[in-house]
């Protein structure tokens, strides 16, 4: 088979990976390759024919690749193909090899997304800015120094696979010097600003990970920390995502987090994410179950996803997991990573001055909000398991042909859009539910 399997998943494909389509002219073109033998093309033929599809165009040239094949080109009429299974005949009956040519170029088409986790890899070749480019108003511009620092970060992430182990860093004692500054004051305020969820973890995070005042801790422990907590990992991420591709990641319970910190001129302040706001704001949270199934939610929402729906969950993340506040007994906390790792902004989102409204995905997708300033409008979630529930049924509500799920144990997305894969899925439930009564028998 010369079809990308990394993109068959669970019995789908889109098989608009090997076909085609000339919208102007209601026309699909296919390639695909026959071992040369008598009666080969007949058979092939005969599949259309016995579909009623008529062949517009076709033609064949002896495969470059091996001397014993013939590649075919073909266009049919659209409106009369049953597409998926001439395909499945061509493949099965005849033994024929599918070539891709390009993706899905309608006007509908759903865009690509990871299947598995290793294809999470493809996101470094596609960042928006390398984390070594700085702007001139960044209090390291003009420091040969940090720039060169900044670079060596952004190698290690650029050069990152799936399945290896994060490289440790040496941080130097004026980078210590920085953090411990930043969890110093952020750490003071942690008992009565942070959500409860946030103050459970920190100290375990102290206890496995490294954290104190001296040290800033490597992203590989917190990432087996948080593995072994809700099994969400960190992956090092060499510069800027697109919203897509960092919403993608949250699918499959990976969080692209920085490893190089803010400049020393500024401790307090970073015009970017760094060190400090990855491992004391989001960090701990990954390893609360309801808030890693939370930013899950977000994430299986985004994958196909049109893009002016990618724009409101990246805004119901930005209100949520980065400057997110949640009811905690009658008082009001904050969970986002934003807050929490914001000595200024921590205060101020607890003040009377900001607005609070209640977190309604629908409303909360569409409010604007400035990056550079502390935030006018918050919004407050009842608790994760409302919001988890609210994200999900503003997902439903999202344009896509298909279901996703998560396989945890291929680390796969299963695309729920054919019978086979709802009966799999039934099987799944049957299988827990079989141990969920066992338990409850147990416990009479
Ligand atoms: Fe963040």
């Amino acid at each position: 088979m010369n079809v990308d399997t990394s993109k068959m998943n669970g019995g789908h494909t889109y098989e608009s990976n090997y076909i085609e389509e000339n919208t102007k002219d209601n026309r699909i073109s296919l390639i695909f390759t026959l071992k040369e033998e008598v009666g080969a093309l007949a058979k092939v033929l005969r599949i259309f024919e016995e579909r009623g599809v008529s062949l517009t165009h076709i033609e064949s040239r002896p495969s470059r690749l091996n001397k014993d094949e013939y590649q075919f080109f073909i266009n049919l009429d659209k409106s009369t193909v049953a597409l998926d299974e001439i395909v499945k005949c061509l493949r099965q009956d005849i033994g024929a090899t599918v070539h891709e040519l390009s993706r899905d170029k309608k006007k509908d088409a759903v865009p690509w997304f990871p299947r598995t986790i290793q294809e999470l890899d493809k996101f470094a070749n596609q960042i928006l800015s390398y984390g070594a480019e700085l702007d001139a108003d960044h209090p390291g511009f003009t420091d040969p120094v940090y720039r060169a620092r900044r670079k060596e970060f952004a190698d290690i992430a650029f050069n990152y696979k799936h399945g290896q182990p994060i490289p440790r860093v040496t941080y130097s004692e004026e980078e210590k010097k920085t953090w411990g500054t930043v969890f110093k004051e952020l750490k003071s305020l942690y008992p009565t600003h942070a959500c409860y969820e946030h103050n459970h973890v920190f100290p375990l995070l102290e206890k496995y990970c490294g954290y104190n005042e001296n040290n800033i801790p490597q992203l590989e422990d917190i990432s087996n920390f948080l593995q072994t907590c809700t099994g969400f990992r960190l992956r090092p991420v060499a510069g800027l995502l697109s919203s897509r591709d960092f919403l993608a990641g949250l699918a499959f319970r990976v969080f692209h987090s920085t490893q190089y910190i803010r400049h020393w001129s500024k401790p307090m302040y970073t015009p970017e994410p760094d060190v400090c706001h990855e491992l004391l704001g989001h960090a701990p949270l990954f390893a609360d179950p309801s808030f890693a199934q939370f930013s899950q939610e977000i994430g299986l929402a985004s994958l196909g996803a049109p893009d002016e729906y990618i724009e409101m969950l990246a805004t119901v993340y930005w209100f949520t997991a980065e400057f997110g506040l949640c009811k905690q007994d009658d008082k009001i906390k904050a969970y986002g990573a934003g807050l929490l790792s914001s000595f200024g902004e921590l205060q101020y989102c607890l003040t009377d001055k900001p607005d609070l409204k209640t977190f309604e995905p629908e409303k909360t997708a569409r409010q604007k909000y400035p990056i550079t300033e502390f935030q006018p409008v918050y919004f407050i979630a009842e608790s994760f398991e409302d919001a988890k529930e609210k994200v999900r049924k503003f997902a439903a509500t999202i344009p896509r042909p298909f279901s996703v799920r998560y396989n945890p144990y291929t680390q796969s997305i299963e695309v729920l859009d054919n019978v086979q894969q709802l009966k799999n899925l039934a099987d799944c439930i049957n299988s827990e539910i079989g141990i969920l009564c066992c338990a409850l028998r147990k416990l009479e």
